[in-house]
């Protein structure tokens, strides 16, 4: 059984779906792995690591990809890009395992399927504790919520801990994190670590005691409606507009007050809620800082924008674009570990070969074509994701 992992080619990712540790517990499940020279550089992965690992070096992508059983990627594959199309190079049959963002990429979906190949989406992956070693958005929006912080202290002209020095008393900043998701309850703690004040607000009710056990504060917007937020999966849902007038009265208050805000509000399969207007920016101090983790699903805050750091009324405001691909190495690491996970049930052990259990939930969850046919239910209309 061959595994293929091409180097990553989308602009600014740094990342790639294999570490040298992985390699070596493929190799142990009974998989040859090759990886495309170059393809860890990024991420600090040197091809001699992955030889050394047990890995297969292949000079190109149509090199690697040539016979692989199994291909695994970060970010869907090029189809249409120039001068390169992934999936040309994938033999029929193939399984692809990646974030294919399979959901708003259906175009991409049905390419999979006339190429005659398997796709998994890993975002898909449903939210059950068996499956939460799997989960990419978990593992890399818990990088994400680090970054965050750090990269609002960056452009933030103060120190975030209280200091007592002989020149003065340097106050601690005040950090407030608007959604408490994996990437927020991430930007709590490290804001925490760091010696902020931090303050958080979310829709799920469920949220305020895991807040509060990270030293942080709850902003309860509207008890009564907060109870009605959380989807049977864990997601918010989008709320209702008395709320979302509530919500506007109780941040306006708070963000006036505010030194840095991490925003990390996402609806699944919906634009991110605007939390933050352009006038909350404007009541800001000036030299606040605003990261919006957000920005690619529309932003949390009117004024951010992909992938640019704008300065509006004396505040930064962050629009990094693919915060994880940030910290290649670790969030490389971790989106391994999770494929490595993922195939393990997969593989008999005995004979060393592919058993897929097709009636499994993280299967029949995941799996977005099969053998050129589309079969995801949310992708064939007969039901949601
Ligand atoms: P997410 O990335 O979809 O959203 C981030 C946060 O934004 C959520 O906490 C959400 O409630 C909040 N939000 C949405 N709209 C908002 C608004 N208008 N105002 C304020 N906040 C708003 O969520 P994420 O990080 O993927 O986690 C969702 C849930 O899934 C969590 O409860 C998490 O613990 C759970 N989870 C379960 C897993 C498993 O069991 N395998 C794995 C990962 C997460």
């Amino acid at each position: 059984m061959k595994i293929a992992v091409p180097k990553e080619r989308r602009p600014g990712e740094k990342r790639v779906a294999v570490s040298p540790e992985v390699v070596k517990k493929l190799a142990g499940l009974g998989f040859d792995v090759t990886v495309e020279a170059g393809a860890g550089e990024g991420a600090s992965f040197t091809d001699d690591a992955f030889k050394e690992a047990g890995a297969t070096i292949a000079n190109d992508a149509p090199g690697a990809l040539k016979d692989a059983d199994i291909v695994i990627k970060i970010q869907p594959p090029i189809v249409d890009g120039e001068n390169q199309n992934e999936l040309a190079n994938m033999k029929k049959g193939a399984i692809l395992i990646a974030h294919l963002s399979a959901l708003t990429n259906k175009a991409d979906v049905e390419n999979y399927a006339k190429a005659g190949i398997t796709a998994f989406a890993l975002e898909l992956m449903p939210r059950i504790s068996r499956a939460q070693s799997m989960d990419i958005l978990s593992s890399q929006s818990n990088l994400a919520g680090y970054k965050a912080v750090l990269d609002g202290s960056d452009v933030f002209g103060r120190a975030f801990p209280m200091m007592m020095t002989a020149a003065g008393t340097v106050p601690p900043a005040k950090v407030f994190i608007m959604g408490v998701g994996v990437a927020g309850l991430q930007a709590i703690a490290t804001a925490k670590r760091l010696g902020a004040v931090v303050t958080a607000t979310d829709v799920r009710p469920a949220v305020k005691e895991q807040v509060e056990s990270l030293g942080g504060k709850f902003l309860s917007v509207d008890p009564k409606a907060e109870k009605e937020a959380e989807t049977e999966g864990g997601y918010a849902k989008e709320m209702s507009d008395d709320y979302k007038r509530k919500q506007q009265e109780v941040v306006n208050e708070h963000i006036k007050k505010q030194d840095i805000v991490i925003c990390t509000a996402l609806i699944p399969g919906r634009p991110a809620p605007k939390l933050v207007t352009d006038a909350m920016v404007k009541s800001m101090p000036e030299g606040a800082v605003i990261v919006d983790l957000a920005v690619e699903a529309g932003g949390n805050c009117e004024v951010s924008k992909k992938g640019a750091i704008v300065k509006k009324y004396g505040v930064s405001v962050i629009g990094h674009e693919n915060v994880p691909s940030r910290l290649p190495e670790v969030a490389s690491a971790l989106f391994a570990k999770n494929i490595l996970n993922f195939l393990t049930p997969m593989v008999d052990q005995e004979s060393k070969s592919l058993k897929i259990d097709w009636e499994d939930e993280i299967v029949q969850g995941t799996l977005v074509v099969r053998d050129g046919n589309i079969v995801h239910p949310a992708l064939t209309g007969e039901g949601n994701a």
